[in-house]
């Protein structure tokens, strides 16, 4: 019994005295102070995303009569080439693309909901997409300072000014799938430099 107790006590030591190594195995000594930013940009994106889907209320049939209409709104016409070679970039790159597109993003949000307001139609999901998209480039850019990079704004967009219900929708619907797009590419980038930057994080 005594003999049991003796070895319990010692494993128990044991264990005690390994537990600082194993701890500081498993949050390395480079671990970035970034990474408390990543969760909760990643949580953005994600009720943008939400958002998104509730920036015009039309239903899938609907919806069909607006999708073959071209994209009209330069400013965000170019992102999915962009974010193609986005594995390629460095942390800070990325950052830097991401912050780009959600200032642009914001810019438009901003417009959506002025022109929603100007012919009547709610502009609250608009609203709450443009808080969202400042929160997130609130966070972009205090990570770009803390890592010593530019923050880069965009050019402002050439906005058009829209007075028929039936155009606000269609720019709704425009920005709606542009958002999606964005927002699907920035989940699965943050979430990549989150396991780049952050092992265990
Ligand atoms: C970006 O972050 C810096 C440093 O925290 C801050 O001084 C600056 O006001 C921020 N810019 C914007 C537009 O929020
Ligand atoms: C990113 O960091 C690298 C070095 O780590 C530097 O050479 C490059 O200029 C930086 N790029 C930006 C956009 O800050
Ligand atoms: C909303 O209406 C105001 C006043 O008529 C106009 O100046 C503004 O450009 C309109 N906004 C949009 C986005 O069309
Ligand atoms: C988002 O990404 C998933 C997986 O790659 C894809 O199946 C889906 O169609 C994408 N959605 C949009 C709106 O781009």
């Amino acid at each position: 019994m005594k003999l049991i107790r003796d070895s319990a006590l010692c494993l128990l030591h044991l264990l005690l005295l390994a537990e600082p190594v194993v701890r500081s195995s498993a949050r390395p000594a480079h671990r970035s102070p970034l990474c408390g930013m990543f969760r909760p940009m990643i949580h953005h994106v994600d009720s943008l995303l939400t958002l998104s889907h509730e920036l015009h209320a039309l239903t899938g049939e609907e919806l069909e009569n607006f999708e073959a209409a071209e994209h009209r709104l330069d400013g965000l016409l170019h992102i999915e080439h962009t974010f193609a070679h986005f594995s390629s970039l460095e942390v800070n790159q990325s950052l830097s693309k991401l912050l780009l597109y959600t200032r642009a993003f914001r810019l438009h949000a901003d417009w959506l909901m002025k022109a929603k307001e100007n012919v009547s139609l709610s502009s609250r999901s608009a609203e709450g997409a443009s808080d969202h998209l400042l929160q997130l480039s609130n966070l972009l850019n205090a990570s770009l300072h803390q890592m010593g990079a530019e923050a880069p704004q965009p050019p402002p967009p050439s906005l058009p000014v829209v007075s028929r219900a039936f155009d606000v929708l269609r720019f709704s619907v425009e920005i709606s799938e542009r958002l999606q797009v964005f927002c699907n590419w920035s989940k699965r980038a943050l979430v990549r430099l989150q396991r780049r930057s952050c092992p265990r994080g």
